[in-house]
C-alpha cells in the first residue's frame, strides 16, 4: 500500500513477517548524473541505516530495521503505527491556551532529552524537523520516535552538533507561530541530557545563528 512520496523517497507499506512494516524506497532522481545519483543514494541508505542501529543500541526510540535491499534502494523497518508527526501536534495544540503552555512544555522536555542523548553519542541527524519527529499515543501521553536519517553522520565535534540543533531551530521558527520559548525549552532538557557537552555545543549555536544573520543582513 503507498503511503507517502517525498522528494528523495517514496514511502509504502506491507506486512514484514506479521510485522507492521515500512518500505522507504529512494528513487533515482533524473536530474543528476546516474553514477553520482548511485553513489548519494548509497551513502544515503548507509547513513540512515548506522543511525538507526546506533540509536537503537542506545535504546533510543527509532523504528526497528528489518530488512535493507541495497540492489533496490530499499530500507524495511518498523511502522510506528497510530503515530502523528510533532508537526501536526503542535498545530493542533496550539490555541488550547493552558493546555498549550504545558503540553508544549512537556514536548520540548522530552525532544530535549532524546536529542541530548543523540549527541552523547555522536550521533548527527542531519535533517532534524518537527515532520522528522513521531508522536504515539494520546495528546498528553506518547512516545517519541526518531525517523529520517539519510543525512545523519556520526561526528564528535561540537560544531555539527550545534548546527544539527540550528536545523531545528529555523524549523520551528519557519513551521511554527510563537515557539520562540518552544525551542529555549528544548535547549534546557538538552543541557541535562547531554550534561559535558552542551555548553560547547549551545556556543556553536550562537555562532551559527550570527553567522545567519550576518548571511540575511548582506544577501
Ligand atoms: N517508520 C515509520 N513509521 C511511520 N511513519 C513513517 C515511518 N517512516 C516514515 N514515515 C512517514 O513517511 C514520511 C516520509 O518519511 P521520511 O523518512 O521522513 O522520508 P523523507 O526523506 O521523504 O522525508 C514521514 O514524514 C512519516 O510521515
Ligand atoms: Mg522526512
Amino acid at each position: 500500500m503507498f503511503m507517502k512520496q517525498g522528494a528523495e523517497a517514496k514511502v509504502s507499506v506491507c506486512d514484514f513477517y506479521g510485522k507492521p512494516c515500512i518500505v522507504k524506497e529512494r528513487f533515482p532522481k533524473a536530474y543528476r548524473h546516474p553514477s553520482l545519483d548511485k553513489t548519494l543514494t548509497l551513502r544515503r541508505i548507509k547513513a540512515e541505516v548506522r543511525a538507526i542501529m546506533r540509536c537503537r543500541l542506545q535504546g533510543i526510540n527509532v523504528p526497528a530495521l528489518y530488512f535493507v535491499d541495497l540492489e533496490r534502494s530499499c530500507i524495511y523497518m518498523e511502522w510506528v503505527k497510530n503515530s502523528r508527526s510533532v508537526r501536526d501536534y503542535i498545530d493542533k495544540v496550539q490555541g488550547q491556551g493552558d493546555a498549550m503552555d504545558s503540553r508544549l512544555k512537556q514536548l520540548a522536555t522530552s525532544i530535549g532529552h532524546v536529542l541530548g542523548r543523540m549527541h552523547t553519542h555522536n550521533i548527527i541527524h542531519g535533517d532534524l524537523t518537527t515532520s522528522n519527529m513521531l508522536l504515539q499515543g494520546s495528546l498528553d501521553e506518547y512516545k517519541l520516535w526518531l525517523i529520517d536519517f539519510g543525512l545523519s553522520d556520526i561526528e564528535a565535534a561540537a560544531e555539527d552538533k550545534g548546527v544539527d540543533l540550528y536545523v531545528l531551530e529555523r524549523a520551528i521558527l519557519s513551521s511554527h507561530p510563537k515557539t520562540r520559548e518552544f525551542f529555549e525549552d528544548i535547549l534546557s532538557a538538552y543541557r541535562t541530557a547531554n550534561k559535558g557537552g552542551a555548553d560547547a555545543v549551545i556556543d556553536k549555536l550562537e555562532e551559527v545563528r550570527l553567522r545567519g544573520r550576518k548571511r540575511t543582513m548582506v544577501g
